[in-house]
């Protein structure tokens, strides 16, 4: 008898890109290789002690039960009350649905959003799942090509001109994983008109918004008061070293958040209650917020300065200066040529010649590129640069 799925269910669907990478990356370690490995997309960072705290305290004092299938009322309070303060807009409790991690909530507000025969705008680069969601929901993910002039960003007539070919939807992710370019507030407006002019949906994955390193960085959730069909989502797994605890959140119009509460309600319920306690915790003591966030950003900053002063001098790649999340998009076209061969290859061959583990850009549907995660410490970053310098003699021919 067969134990396949059923079909259809999974049609489309396939298994990370990156996971053939990371099974080797591991089998050559254990061959007792010296493998540096920038290809995670998690803080190296221990979740903030007061945080751990306060997850340890819940199990104690016994919240170990059912959670409420939109999430606690206080951390939904309190994630509205935060928006609001580091964004502004306007935002209800009501229109907050807390679930396990930023990735569930995406994955809702597609599915309940888009459905067969709906075309969902997704500007490439993109992160990895957002084609696989949009597919599950039944939609079509509609690649929208963006350009390294302007940095890969969508601009408002590229947007209108995908749209006009008929669209319902559109995925932005700002800050960007994996180019880390971050649109500004006139740059969203532009984009919010034109999404209104098509009536189209904007899904806007935040879940890097409070790791940037520019000030004039804008969110939509300080735009639905002037368009209402804004879904934003974010969580706690990225700024605040959070990746196991499973805790995201998305802000939308009340009717979807209460169609995304039914479907998580059969699904879940909701993530573990020690976690959501832990998020409140997180949000709730300001001063130790505002201390352990401003530690880790300015921990990836250095780096961030570190690494583009290091990889400079390396010919034939190219790094883009990222405007938040911790990664660097690097154009390796240069090295792939020289290579004869995609970036996956390129990916595959740095991994085995000098043991330095990276994403291929074709994973994020862009050739030539490179993904470099620089969530990783001070030594295991500069070894990771000599290794991609000798990368760089070894292809080029001692350039
Ligand atoms: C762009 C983007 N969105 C969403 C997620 C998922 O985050 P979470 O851990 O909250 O599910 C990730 C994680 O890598 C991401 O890079």
């Amino acid at each position: 008898m067969s134990v396949a799925a059923a079909p259809g269910n999974l049609a489309g669907i396939e298994e990370s890109a990156t996971l053939g990478m990371t099974a080797r990356a591991a089998a050559l370690a254990r061959e007792g290789r010296s493998i540096v490995s920038l290809s995670a997309g998690e803080p190296d960072f221990s979740t903030p002690e007061y945080i751990r705290e306060a997850g340890i305290r819940a199990i104690r004092d016994g919240h170990t039960h059912y959670p409420p299938a939109a999430g606690l009322t206080s951390l939904r309070e309190a994630i509205a009350g935060h928006v609001m303060e580091t964004e502004g807009g306007a935002c209800a409790t009501a229109e907050v649905l807390v679930s396990a991690g930023a990735k569930q909530v995406l994955f809702e507000a597609l599915f309940i959003l888009f459905g067969p025969g709906d075309r969902v705008l997704i500007p490439a680069p993109f992160w990895v799942s957002y084609p696989a969601m949009v597919r599950l929901a039944r939609a079509e993910p509609v690649v929208l090509e963006t350009r390294a002039e302007d940095g890969w960003k969508v601009s408002a007539a590229g947007l209108d001109e995908a749209a006009r070919a008929g669209a319902r939807g559109l995925i932005l992710n700002s800050p960007s994983n994996p180019t880390g370019a971050t649109y500004d507030g006139n740059e969203l407006d532009a984009l919010v008109e034109v999404a209104a002019r098509h009536g189209l949906w904007i899904v806007s994955d935040e879940i890097y918004r409070e790791i940037r390193y520019r000030p004039d960085y804008a969110s939509l959730a300080a735009r639905r008061s002037d368009y209402e069909r804004i879904v934003v989502v974010d969580g706690f797994s990225k700024a605040y070293a959070m990746t196991g605890w499973r805790v995201g959140y998305a802000i939308a119009p009340i009717e979807v958040i209460e169609s995304m509460t039914t479907l998580q309600g059969h699904v879940n319920t909701n993530t573990a209650l020690p976690c959501q306690y832990a998020a409140l915790a997180a949000l709730a003591d300001r001063e130790a917020r505002d201390r352990a966030v401003g530690e880790m950003v300015a921990a990836f900053a250095a780096r961030r300065e570190f690494l583009l002063g290091a990889l400079d001098s390396i010919p034939g790649i190219e790094p883009l200066p990222p405007e938040g999340a911790f990664y660097l998009w690097i154009d390796a076209h240069e090295w792939c040529e020289a290579l004869g061969g995609d970036s996956t290859a390129l990916c595959f061959d740095l991994l085995e010649q000098e043991g330095v583990a990276l994403v291929p850009g074709a994973a994020f549907g862009v050739e030539g590129h490179l993904r470099l995660s620089f969530a990783a410490a001070d030594p295991v970053l500069q070894d990771a640069a000599a290794r991609l310098a000798a990368a760089g003699r070894r292809l080029l021919g001692g350039a």
